[in-house]
């Protein structure tokens, strides 16, 4: 159980393509320690995510949790969730552009998620899930998932305008956002 510094942008293990789990290693105690200590990270920062890279372990497992977060209070509730080796495949082409933010950003901006995502991965008690993740929640997992091969929201913002300090986020786009997402999550319901 330890709260760990997380890498800022521009440190390298933010930049490389995480190695996969094999599965027999994921019961280890070395395994289960960081998946712990991923959560108690996520927590102690108020994320709604968090990557093993981002902690400085180059390793394919994101931890997510949504309940009610002040960084993110539009955000629909996401059961604490531990996936390692996740792979993603957008189910269409519907895609939403979500204002993002990331522990390893001092910045927030906007960039397109797809709506619809098949999510496969294993938990950490090594079982295989197969599931439909919609909406913001989708939107989180592909934040996590992109971690592991070394990009950072930043890399899909469209419009670097969109790009602002949380405070100036607070400020002057806010409440747009918010009355836009909210609109949406109404709709999707996630
Ligand atoms: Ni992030």
């Amino acid at each position: 159980m330890t709260v760990h510094p997380i890498l800022s942008i521009g440190h390298p293990t933010l930049r490389v393509r995480a190695t996969e789990i094999e599965p027999e290693d994921i019961g280890t105690p070395a395994t289960q320690a960081l998946i712990d200590d991923l959560i108690d990270t996520m927590h102690a920062a108020n994320g709604a995510g968090l990557a093993a890279n981002q902690i400085g372990h180059a390793c394919r497992v994101v931890v997510m949790e949504v309940t009610s977060n002040p960084r993110y209070p539009y955000k629909p509730p996401l059961p604490l969730t531990v996936a390692i080796n996740p792979v993603i495949e957008p189910l269409d082409d519907e895609m939403v552009e979500i204002n993002e933010g990331c522990l390893s950003v001092p910045l927030r901006g906007s960039v397109q998620r797809h709506v619809n995502i098949r999510v496969r991965y294993l938990d950490r008690d090594g079982v295989a899930h197969d599931e439909v993740k919609r909406g913001l929640t989708a939107g989180t997992w592909q934040h996590e998932c992109d971690h592991l091969d070394g990009i950072l929201f930043v890399d899909r913002v469209d419009d670097p305008t969109s790009l602002a300090t949380w405070d100036e986020f607070n400020d002057f786009h806010r409440d747009a956002f918010i009355e836009r997402i909210t609109a949406f999550v109404e709709r999707v319901g996630s």
